[in-house]
């Protein structure tokens, strides 16, 4: 049977990358985002606009996408925003958007899917949390603080749905070539440099393809990882090794 996958953040990136794989196994993807004009681009079957750190915004679409896909199988929470700063430097506002969206739009994101997982008689979650949310770095307090929320909160859900057949896993990249990581590095003041830390950061020499980690996404959610439930699969060319 033709699975039913939702995925967030699937204009961009990962979940770009996910969008694919899933269509690849056969699947109908849906792809929520805030991005309109990435939306219009992007290869999923449905697209709807959404800003998953707003209630009403994560209600209707998810409303809108389970109708258009005829149900739900899979539900992929890839969007998220990085951010740079201590505590001292990051302010009141920026982390409440950081974790407005990395932790919240999670949160939200499930509370409103997993009805639907129930009515199929069970599931998949992958949340696409982060290396930074196993091991911390300095001059990302509020991203490596909502990553590690991201995985703990995976871990709180796997246990809670599990009896009814919904498992609960989360990825955790290391530095992967994206969209996002490219305005990281833009944004360092020294983009060439940054970017042969993040490259040296590994033990691979370069960073990792979105596919690799969209590869890693459709695995916890297929029927070979059945037996996988709560874990934080890390997929950082060796970074967290170190
Ligand atoms: N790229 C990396 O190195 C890396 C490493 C570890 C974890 N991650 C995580 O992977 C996920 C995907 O990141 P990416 O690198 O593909 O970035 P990306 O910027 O290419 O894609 C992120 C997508 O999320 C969307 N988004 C942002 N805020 C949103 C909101 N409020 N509502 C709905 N959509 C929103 C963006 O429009 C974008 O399409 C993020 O959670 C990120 O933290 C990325």
């Amino acid at each position: 049977m033709t699975r039913r996958v939702l995925i967030t953040g699937g204009a961009s990136g990962i979940g770009a990358a996910a969008v694919v794989r899933f269509q690849e196994d056969g699947c109908r993807v849906a792809a929520l985002d805030v991005d309109e004009s990435m939306l219009a681009q992007c290869a999923a079957d449905v697209k709807v606009v959404c800003d998953v750190s707003d209630d009403a915004s994560v209600a209707s679409a998810v409303e809108q996408a389970v109708a258009e896909l005829g149900g739900l199988d899979v539900v992929v929470t890839a969007a998220g925003v990085a951010s740079r700063g201590s505590v001292v430097e990051c302010t009141p506002k920026e982390f409440g958007r950081v974790m407005s969206i990395n932790v919240r739009g999670v949160y939200l994101t499930c509370r409103a899917t997993i009805p639907h997982l129930r009515t199929t008689g069970g599931g998949a979650i992958v949340v696409v949390a982060s290396q930074l949310g196993m091991v911390a770095v300095p001059d990302a307090a509020a991203y490596c603080a909502s990553k590690g929320a991201a995985v703990n909160l995976t871990r709180a859900m796997a246990l809670d749905h599990a009896g009814e057949g919904i498992r609960v896993n989360c990825v955790c990249p290391g530095p992967t070539d994206t969209p996002l990581v490219e305005r990281f590095f833009a944004e360092s003041g020294d983009a060439a440099g940054t970017r042969k830390a993040f490259e040296d950061a590994g033990v691979i020499g370069r960073l990792i393809e979105p596919a690799e980690i969209a590869e890693a996404i459709a695995y916890l959610a297929s029927e070979r990882a059945k037996a996988t439930v709560g874990t934080a699969l890390v997929v950082d060319a060796g970074y967290t090794t170190r």
